[in-house]
């Protein structure tokens, strides 16, 4: 088989959706405009919550969750998360406190949030990790006999189910459209909520304080009254992008259904090698934004090192975790208090995966991957 480059990830994007956002670019409104509000009610509808917020990014969504909240105290944030999800609580002045999660779905769960919970809790953010959903019945109860506010880091999850029930809709839910994502924007984001209050203050925190979007004042008595009721932040999606994503969230199901049937084939196909494969727990579904392998210690950095002299893309989501990270283990935070992120960020391999992978491009992968473990094992 000839040596073919296969890389992490690659968006899909559609010759319809380069010309929905020509169109836009043609029509001269290029910042928040018309489409927000299309791909915000196409999105509110799928999660099943009355409220969804575009933004810049997911980043912006959970500080934005944090804000408008008030939180000031302990936050319980997974270690084994990109930086994101601990920088925002860093940057809203609170603390974040590190919690271990479930070594099979690399999931929090209620007993290692219950495990990190302190007197000065006030939220906790879970991340649903790589494409599946947490276990949210047990997190609910922990979260509702602590009175703790429950933000949901979506980002690497959109269209995963928990007992039926989206991902983002337990909570408040923090959505990722960077291009590794399941639908992408370029750069940008989502907030799901249920409460009207909260959507009210969030879309006037996005805007510089001002509740009033620009295309809703066009149409007002007066148009040229901007006043701010806080001190806002500028975390809008630009019009373009909001086409981009409009358009991309009308192929979810589509570009999900093929990541799920490239799963199962590579599930087939590493069977036979000495490798973990991913693990769905009852009552979840796996959108596999990432499909993610353990493998033994000893020889992983050399294993990654090897597929990717071999033009295979594959990398570690995540090495090191957050804890162990300079600014982190400043805090205080030390190698061992996490042992099973500590292993897991030892042992993870991310392989290739996006929604237009052919079966040459898998069938490389996992001949590079076989090929890699019979020479280090
Ligand atoms: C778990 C998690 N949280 C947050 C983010 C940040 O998302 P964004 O790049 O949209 O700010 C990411 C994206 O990489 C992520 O994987």
């Amino acid at each position: 088989m000839s040596a073919i480059k296969v890389p992490l990830a690659r968006p899909s994007i559609t010759q319809a959706e380069i010309d929905a956002v020509a169109e836009v670019l043609k029509s001269g409104w290029l910042a928040h405009g018309e489409y927000n509000h299309k791909f915000e009610e196409a999105f509110a509808k799928l999660i099943g919550v009355p409220h969804a917020i575009t933004m810049n990014s997911c980043t912006s969504a959970l500080e934005i969750a944090l804000k408008v909240a008030g939180v000031k105290g302990d936050v319980i944030v997974p270690s084994f998360t990109w930086v994101a999800t601990a920088n925002v609580v860093v940057n809203v002045g609170a603390r974040p406190v590190f919690c271990e999660v479930d070594e099979d779905t690399r999931n929090v769960t209620a007993q290692t949030l219950s495990a990190a919970l302190t007197p000065n809790t006030e939220a906790v953010i879970i991340v649903h990790y790589g494409g599946q959903a947490c276990q949210m019945d047990d997190i609910l109860t922990f979260c509702e006999e602590h009175g703790l506010l429950l933000i949901e880091d979506s980002a690497e999850t959109l269209g995963a189910t928990w007992r039926g029930r989206q991902t983002g809709s337990f909570g408040i839910g923090c959505f990722s459209f960077f291009p590794t994502k399941n639908i992408t924007t370029g750069e940008g984001g989502m907030l799901t909520c249920q409460d009207d209050e909260f959507a009210r203050k969030a879309r006037a925190l996005i805007a510089h304080g001002i509740s009033s979007t620009t295309l809703a004042r066009e149409k007002a008595e007066r148009p040229w009254l901007r006043a701010a009721e806080m001190a806002g932040h500028n975390y809008r999606m630009p019009n373009p992008l909001a086409a981009l994503g409009y358009h991309q969230l009308q192929r979810l199901d589509e570009m999900n259904a093929r990541r799920i049937r490239l799963a199962a084939r590579y599930d087939e196909m590493l069977g036979d090698l000495p490798v973990e494969t991913p693990v769905v727990a009852d009552g979840a579904t796996h959108v596999y934004q990432m499909y993610t392998i353990l493998t033994d210690p000893d020889i992983r950095d050399e294993l990654l090192r090897y597929m990717r002299s071999e033009n295979i893309g594959a990398s570690a989501h995540f090495d090191p975790p957050v804890h162990l990270q300079p600014f982190y283990a400043g805090l205080g935070w030390n190698e061992g208090d996490l042992p099973i992120t500590e292993r897991l960020s030892r042992r993870i391999i991310t392989l290739p995966m996006y929604p237009d992978m052919t079966h040459q491009e898998q069938d490389r992968v996992v001949e590079v991957l076989r090929a890699g473990l019979e020479r280090l094992l």
